[in-house]
């Protein structure tokens, strides 16, 4: 099995927003109606938006390939670029995102150590992230990877406000 990660640059946007709308529909949308998918996808991986992100200092995208295709994603924020005011100790994962048909296969896993080796290289003490509180699997991943819940906040998805855990794990 062949695994490789890549961070991406301006010339990624499109496959971006491939696997941006591929991965986040087939995870929400049968618990969610098809006016809000829409909306929301419309709004967060429209390419003007994706430019934006790609071109800010705080924040990196990487492919994870599995025999040489993108099988899924990885988004890290550090500093301003975090979603949420919490300091210049912690690094966000915005998303984490495997392609349902790589799922289970470890590439989760290997994403979210990348996610602590870049925490770790900018001395972080903590890394966090916000999960809907509807998506179980993802929880149960965090928990087997050792986050905790911390706390809570909203999250809209087109028009229905959603609540989104709060989920950390410290770096020792
Ligand atoms: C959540 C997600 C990133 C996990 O990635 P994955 O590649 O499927 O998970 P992995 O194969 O790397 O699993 C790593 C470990 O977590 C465990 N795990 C994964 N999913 C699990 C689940 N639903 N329940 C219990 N344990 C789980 C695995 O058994 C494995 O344990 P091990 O280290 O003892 O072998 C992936 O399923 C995904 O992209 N889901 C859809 C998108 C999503 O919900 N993203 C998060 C948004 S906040």
């Amino acid at each position: 099995m062949t695994v490789n990660i890549k961070l991406c640059t301006l010339e990624d946007l499109q496959t971006l927003q491939e696997v941006s709308i591929e991965t986040f529909y087939d995870t929400f949308k049968d618990q969610n109606s098809p006016e809000n998918m829409n909306t929301y996808l419309e709004k967060a991986f429209n390419l003007k938006q994706l430019e934006k992100e790609l071109s800010n200092k705080g924040s990196q995208y990487y492919f994870v390939y599995f025999q040489n295709e993108v099988a899924g994603y990885l988004k890290v924020n550090i500093g301003d670029a975090q979603s949420e005011e919490m300091g210049d100790d912690s690094l966000e994962i915005e998303r984490i995102y495997i392609k349902k048909s790589f799922q289970k296969h470890g590439l989760g896993k290997y994403l979210l150590n990348k996610a602590m080796d870049i925490a770790m290289e900018y001395n972080k003490k903590k890394i966090w992230l916000g999960v809907w509180e509807k998506n179980e699997n993802a929880i149960a991943f965090y928990n087997k990877m050792g986050f905790v819940q911390t706390g809570a906040h909203s999250f809209y998805m087109g028009d229905e406000e959603q609540i989104d855990y709060i989920m950390t794990k410290t770096l020792d």
